[in-house]
């Protein structure tokens, strides 16, 4: 069995970070979201990874290189365009041959792995297998109908008016007869070749897809309220680990403050972690914040936040449910009280109190 992992795309509900960076490298607790999910498939047994990169491959190929830390044979597939998730199929048809994939989404975050998925694959041999979770609102999703054995009847991407409450995960299991059905199938109104399109094309021709109901976390992390709520959750299971500097601070509950990093006459609240580099004074970091490599907080309060690489954040009360790019300065200006000085990228966005 191959992988296949799609790390291409457009990323736009995560702009302004997705305008520099690719949205699968956005970390979560202070690593790549892409990563988690290298992880899960080198702890399922597969070796050989096919990566679809599209506009962002340099900084994807630099992130993962051959993918031997993950234990894994990593090949880059590149794609001209984001044209769909069967068009990523399409162009990774050479490299899969007729062997059994696992197409995973470089965006989707699942807790628990997908060791059990696989084996279930495999030992029921079905044509397609595909994993749903169940949601409040599906019409972000592709949504499936299901009969009383789980076996696929219909599908639909993004419907306006879903027929089940069962949203795609986006890890999907392929024997080699996906390929005929992505041949079959034209781009939909929306420009793309959609694997929803190619997965009924074999529901109708009589191939057996089998669907699993994921009871663990799911999330996709394409746009920042999740990618905020992952982070969450990431953070929740570290222990804590203070290798860093820590003077005149109190740090409370799970705290990880990595070697490199200093704290100083501040208070941090955990689950937290401070990534190597970064430097806290004087300021208040709360739960659920990552504050990823060489930033500086200073005279400040943070909590539910990601904060980037090199970011800087000083005199500013308080910021929070926040995504902070690279390099990125939150300063406050104490001479200009009813006025707000700012430099924002393209679709920043920006919420100031009034
Ligand atoms: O997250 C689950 C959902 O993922 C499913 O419920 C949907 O049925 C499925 O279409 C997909 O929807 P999204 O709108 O979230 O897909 P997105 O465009 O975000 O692409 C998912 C990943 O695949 C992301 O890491 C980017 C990558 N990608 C996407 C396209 C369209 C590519 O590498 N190439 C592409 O052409």
């Amino acid at each position: 069995m191959k992988a296949l992992v799609l790390a291409g795309g457009s990323g736009s509900r995560l702009r302004p970070i997705t305008h520099t960076s690719a949205k699968q490298l956005v970390p979560v607790a202070n690593k790549p979201v892409l990563f988690f999910g290298l992880e899960s498939i080198a702890e399922a047994g597969v070796r050989e990874v096919g990566i679809i990169v599209g506009d962002r491959a340099a900084e994807i190929e630099s992130a993962v290189g051959d993918g031997s830390r993950f234990g894994l044979d990593v090949t880059y597939l590149p794609q001209e365009a984001p044209l769909g998730l069967a068009h990523a199929v399409h162009i990774a048809r050479d490299y899969l041959g007729d062997d059994d994939f696992v197409m995973y989404l470089g965006d989707n975050f699942i807790v628990g792995g997908i060791r059990a998925l696989v084996r279930r694959f495999q030992t029921e041999r079905p044509d397609a297998q595909i994993m749903l979770a169940r949601v409040s609102d599906p019409r972000a999703f592709g949504v499936v109908e299901v009969d009383g054995h789980g076996r696929v009847i219909a599908l639909e991407e993004k419907p306006e008016r879903p027929k089940s409450d069962l949203a795609l995960v986006g890890v999907y299991l392929f024997t080699a007869r996906v390929h005929e059905a992505v041949r079959r199938i034209k781009p939909s109104g929306r420009g793309e070749l959609e694997i929803t399109d190619a997965i009924q094309e074999l529901v109708d021709a009589g191939c057996r897809v089998d669907s699993v109901v994921v009871s663990g976390y799911w999330k996709d992390t394409g746009n920042v309220a999740d990618m905020l709520e992952v982070n969450r959750l990431v953070l929740d299971g570290i222990e804590a680990d203070c290798s860093g500097e820590v003077h005149s601070s109190e740090l409370i509950g799970r705290v990880v403050i990595e070697r490199g990093a200093t704290v100083t006459g501040s208070r941090i609240v955990g689950p937290v972690v401070v990534a190597a580099g970064s430097r806290i004074r004087d300021s208040y970091i709360g739960p659920f914040t990552s504050i990823d490599s060489d930033c500086a907080v200073t005279d400040s309060e943070v909590e539910y936040s990601i904060v980037l690489r090199g970011a800087s954040i000083v005199g500013v009360r308080r910021i929070e449910r926040s995504l902070i790019g690279r390099e990125v300065e939150v300063v406050s200006t104490p001479g200009m009280l009813r006025s707000h000085r700012l430099v924002l990228g393209d679709h920043s966005k920006v919420q100031v109190v009034s």
